[in-house]
């Protein structure tokens, strides 16, 4: 199938009351077992290069092995830049090939974040892709504090930027081990009250599963991001391959055992997007 942007996936599951999940990627192995997930429960995908997983592989690489697996899939697949920090970044990952772009200026001030992140969807759009930006802080377990997003700027950055996806910080926060509370449902209702865009969720690790899926149902959210479920299964499956046989040396046998476990850790997240 040809590859997806961004739009073309979020649109239908607004209207439609669905989320599409954003996986975060670090290596073959895992982008593989994220879209057999995706054809056995034939949903989009996003696949999403981080800062972790570009400080492992370069962007170039990346984005072809995004489009590789893009092409080859039986459902609408989604190359995705995640939390770039740079319009440089953004724009290397639009000549690299990836269908959508984050641009991080969440830390920044609001006319500042305004300003960088509408340069970026105009990057974005004139090359035929979409562009996503962070309205509000979600922030680190263990780390940097959230910033809630506040209505009202929500609603000013979407209509003076134009983003086609707009990250939110409701409760959520990255790199949680496990379920939160859950989200603020009141603070999310106040911004969807003013605004058209479809709303992100990062951090969706910690959002409980039954809480993602009745968000995706009844709210503007289309797009959970989830990153540290999956790397703890795939953390989990590597630990059993090397300690299921001591003798075994190669690294394509050993990571070959992971596809299975973090394909059904993925089918998981699917299934609570809907
Ligand atoms: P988690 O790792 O907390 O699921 O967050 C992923 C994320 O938001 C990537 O942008």
């Amino acid at each position: 199938m040809p590859i997806a942007t961004l739009k073309e996936v979020l649109q239908p599951a607004l209207r439609d009351g669905h989320a599409v999940a954003g996986l975060v990627c670090l290596g073959w192995e895992d982008m593989c077992a994220y879209v057999e997930a995706a054809e056995h429960e034939q949903a989009p995908v996003i696949l999403q290069a981080g800062p972790g997983c570009r400080e492992h592989t370069p962007l170039p690489v990346l984005g072809a092995m995004f489009r590789t697996l893009a092409e080859q899939a039986s459902v609408p697949v989604v190359a995705h830049l995640d939390h770039g920090y740079s319009i440089d970044e953004c724009r290397e990952a639009i000549e690299c090939g990836f269908s959508s772009v984050m641009y991080d200026g969440s830390r920044k001030p609001l006319a500042q974040n305004i300003e960088e992140t509408a340069a970026v969807v105009q990057l974005a759009h004139a090359a035929g892709i979409s562009c996503e930006g962070e309205i509000g802080f979600v922030g680190y377990a263990e780390g940097e504090s959230s910033a809630g997003t506040d209505p009202q700027e929500a609603a000013e950055f979407a209509t003076a930027t134009q983003v086609d996806a707009m990250a939110v910080s409701v409760g959520n926060v990255h790199l949680q081990q496990s379920e939160s509370s859950g989200l603020d449902v009141d603070k999310i209702r106040e911004i969807e009250a003013v605004c058209q865009v479809p709303l992100v969720i990062h951090g969706g690790s910690g959002v409980p599963a039954a809480q993602r899926s009745e968000l995706a149902r009844t709210t503007k959210i289309s797009k959970f991001n989830v990153g540290t479920e999956l790397r703890m299964a795939f953390g989990r499956a590597l630990r059993d391959s090397v300690a299921a046989d001591s003798e075994r040396f190669d690294r394509n046998a050993i990571l070959k055992d992971t596809v299975s476990p973090v394909t059904q850790a993925a089918i998981r997240v699917l299934q609570s997007m809907r």
